[in-house]
């Protein structure tokens, strides 16, 4: 069907709609991401046509480039500006990815509305009546926000030279589309195209553009990915549906660090910050119960105290062990099963396990370790850990506990929110006045501080 439209200049490739990597011949899997039949027909125009086209600028000398690049410009919500380093960069393209349904259209409403100049939200997707209802809820609504329900490119550039905005959102990307590019509205081509164009009026007109991309597993759909290399930040939105909290975390950013966590939650009035993260996580838990550990994990700069939980059942005799993380990375939890086994004498090897954070957070940061490794044993033990103690500390391949970084503000969190006592790393070099550091070199020393190792030996036996 596309051989038809090719224009001259125009090579027919495979572009696999997951993560954008170009093919010469059609294959049942992407060499990009080893994704299964997503690749996809497309033109590819932008090699030749666009390029030979657009004025290229002679080279110039390093000393006489400027380095300055606009400072960010504070965007009145504090958790997005967290994420983004102090806010969002004029000039610059920020991608917001994230589920359908999650609150991508909700958090830019608001972030347009927050601004005090004239602000664009561009809907491709829903009409102007459903927008506007929406940030009537969330109380978005002001004079100077310009509202355009329409999908195609060429126009949306017309309405951003016209009304000047010094902040544009188009949501989403993957329905917006220009004829001139040949490929259908959102395949590759299209989003890619009109992505590339919207950055270089971003460019130009120094105006900040934030890109709504739906994550989508199936369907004909372009995913973000394939947007990853054209803009300057991609942002994730993520959460759970079934619960109001929401993460936002940004995955690319040229502009500042990756490591922060932006903390929301879906409410009445549109989503609010949530200022004490770490009450949010414990507020359910329960003391006395085995196989749950309390860790104060760092999240960028942010201490935040979460707890652990595992689950370990007898396995099935003749059927490998079941083993599932939620939460946390699958891997890092086999391998801590492994070393729990191998170098403390847990018995592990017969057993099924579950290990999660509370709450659905995500969390991938090795302070976890020895937190998670504390409440399998706990759970196996069928003995629950003091309810005043927390423990951080990454665990190595030897069953040695290494230094994580921030010992001081992880003592402090815990000591916040009235934990007496925290095992550490025996490296760790700092101590706190308000709880005690109980200091331990091994995870087997681990286990015995932690009052799970002294009694009935009999679930400590031998690995097999
Ligand atoms: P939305 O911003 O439309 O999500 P996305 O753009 O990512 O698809 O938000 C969708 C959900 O949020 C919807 O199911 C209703 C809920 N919601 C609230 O709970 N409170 C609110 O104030 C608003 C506007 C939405
Ligand atoms: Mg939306």
């Amino acid at each position: 069907m596309l051989q038809g439209m090719a224009v001259n200049r125009a090579r027919i490739v495979h572009v696999c709609r997951e993560c954008g990597t170009s093919h010469p011949k059609w294959a049942g899997r992407c060499s990009g991401c080893g994704d299964w039949n997503t690749l996809v027909e497309d033109v590819d125009v932008a090699d030749d046509a666009t390029v030979e086209r657009s004025a290229r600028p002679a080279p110039t000398r390093i000393g006489e480039v400027s380095a300055e690049y606009g400072d960010p410009v504070p965007t009145s919500i504090g958790e997005l500006d967290r994420v983004l380093g102090g806010g969002l960069v004029p000039g610059s393209v920020t991608l917001l990815g994230g589920e359908p349904g999650i609150g991508k259209s909700t958090l830019l409403l608001q972030l347009l509305a927050a601004r005090s100049g004239p602000t664009l939200y561009v809907t491709a997707e829903e009409s102007a009546q459903q927008v506007t209802r929406r940030a009537k809820r969330v109380g978005a609504t002001r004079d100077d926000l310009w509202l355009q329900a329409e999908t195609s490119l060429l126009h949306i550039l017309d309405a951003i030279r016209s009304i000047r905005p010094e902040l544009v959102v188009i949501d989403s990307i993957q329905t917006v589309s220009d004829p001139a590019l040949g490929s259908l509205p959102g395949s590759v081509g299209q989003v890619r195209g009109c992505a590339q164009r919207l950055v270089t009026e971003a460019k130009s007109r120094d105006v900040a553009i934030v890109l709504v991309g739906h994550v989508t597993k199936e369907g004909g759909l372009a995913g973000p990915r394939v947007l990853e290399h054209v803009v300057d930040t991609v942002l994730q939105f993520e959460g759970d549906h079934h619960h109001a909290l929401r993460l936002l975390r940004a995955s690319k950013h040229r502009f500042g660090p990756t490591n922060e966590l932006g903390l929301f939650e879906m409410a009445s009035e549109g989503l609010v910050a949530v200022p004490d993260a770490s009450t949010l996580f414990l507020a359910d838990r329960r003391t006395g119960i085995p196989g749950s550990a309390v860790v104060p994990t760092m999240e960028g700069r942010r201490p935040i105290v979460v707890e652990v939980q595992a689950l370990a059942t007898p396995g099935v005799p003749g059927v490998p062990p079941r083993r599932s993380a939620l939460g946390l990375e699958g891997a890092r939890l086999s391998m801590l099963l492994a070393v729990l086994g191998r170098r403390s004498r847990v018995a592990v090897a017969d057993q099924d396990v579950y290990a999660s954070t509370a709450g659905g957070v995500k969390l991938s940061e090795p302070g976890l370790d020895l937190g998670v490794c504390l409440a399998v044993v706990s759970a196996i033990r069928d003995e629950p850990l003091p309810a005043d103690l927390a423990v951080f500390g990454e665990v190595g391949l030897g069953g040695e506990l290494r230094q994580v970084g921030q010992p001081r503000r992880r003592l402090a969190e815990a000591a916040r929110l009235g934990l007496r006592r925290v095992i550490v790393p025996a490296n760790t070099p700092d101590g706190h006045a308000d709880v005690q550091v109980i200091r331990a070199a091994t995870l087997t020393e681990a286990i015995a501080a932690s009052g799970l190792g002294t009694h009935s030996p009999s679930a400590l036996r031998a690995a097999v």
